[in-house]
């Protein structure tokens, strides 16, 4: 069966006046997909989620999403920007909630869905906290629970865990993995890490430097969990290395 696309990007320009960022660029995404896109500071990463979004107006081309720009009443998109948070004055459980109340969801399902959520992540215990009572993972882990629980279509992610030790890191992005598969939600996640692409990604998008264009796209079909000290996980890294110091 043919793969279904969610999100096209078809000849996408953007210029911030005489600034060419995005220089005329192709791609698809496949629906359930988890592509990961990599580039270098200042390359256009968040530029394209904002164009993507329609916080930016685009200055040629087009993005779909199901085959039609995208429509913010009728499209269930979560948007995790570089800088999110939780909201401080909301327990956890209630931060976990807003999207659903925002999107008026039957009070039942909210319920089980938060349930759920906190359940995945493991905040259960934690639920009537307020987030200045929390770790920094565990304020992580409140956002992607947030983001999930609407069960978004496509769920976009712009270098969430930059700053986070690696242990951690691994194990916000295992619970990640495991959200993605229960939802099925196509995910574009952002970074400028190597080894966290390759450990997140069925697909790696290497950008290159501005005015920026796409490198190259590769498969990662590696099996999950993944274990970054294999022999397919370095070779797939050593790829997109090489493919980034050329730059
Ligand atoms: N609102 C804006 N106005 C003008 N220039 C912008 C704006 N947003 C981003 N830029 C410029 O566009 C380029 C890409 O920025 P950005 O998308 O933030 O890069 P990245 O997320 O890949 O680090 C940078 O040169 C940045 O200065
Ligand atoms: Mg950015």
């Amino acid at each position: 069966m043919e793969d279904k696309i969610k999100v096209q990007a078809k000849n996408l320009t953007k210029r911030f006046g005489d600034l060419l960022v995005l220089d005329d660029i192709s791609f698809d995404v496949k629906e359930g997909e988890f592509l990961c896109i990599v580039g270098p500071t200042g390359c256009g990463k968040t530029t394209f989620l904002n164009c993507l979004t329609k916080l930016f107006d685009i200055t040629a081309g087009e993005i779909l999403v199901d085959g039609n720009p995208i429509d913010c009443k009728k499209n269930n998109i979560s948007y995790i920007l570089q800088e999110t948070s939780t909201m401080e004055w909301l327990t956890v459980e209630q931060n976990v909630r807003f999207g659903l109340d925002i999107k008026k969801v039957d009070k039942k399902l909210a319920d089980e869905r938060v349930a759920e959520m906190l359940e995945i992540v493991g905040l259960t215990k934690f639920k009537d906290y307020y987030p200045r009572q929390l770790s920094v993972s565990m304020i992580q882990r409140v956002v992607i629970a947030r983001a999930f629980a609407t069960y978004p279509e496509l769920l976009l992610m712009d270098e969430p865990y930059g700053q986070l030790d690696i242990d951690l890191r691994f194990k916000l992005e295992d619970e990640l993995v495991a959200l993605w598969k229960k939802t099925g939600t196509t995910i574009i996640f952002i970074t400028h890490n190597v080894e966290e692409a390759v450990y997140l990604g069925e697909r790696i998008m290497v950008l290159t430097n501005k005015p920026t264009k796409v490198k190259h796209i590769l498969p990662c079909e590696l099996e999950r969990p993944r274990d970054v000290t294999t022999k397919d996980f370095v070779d797939i890294r050593n790829e997109v290395t090489d493919l980034i110091k050329w730059w």
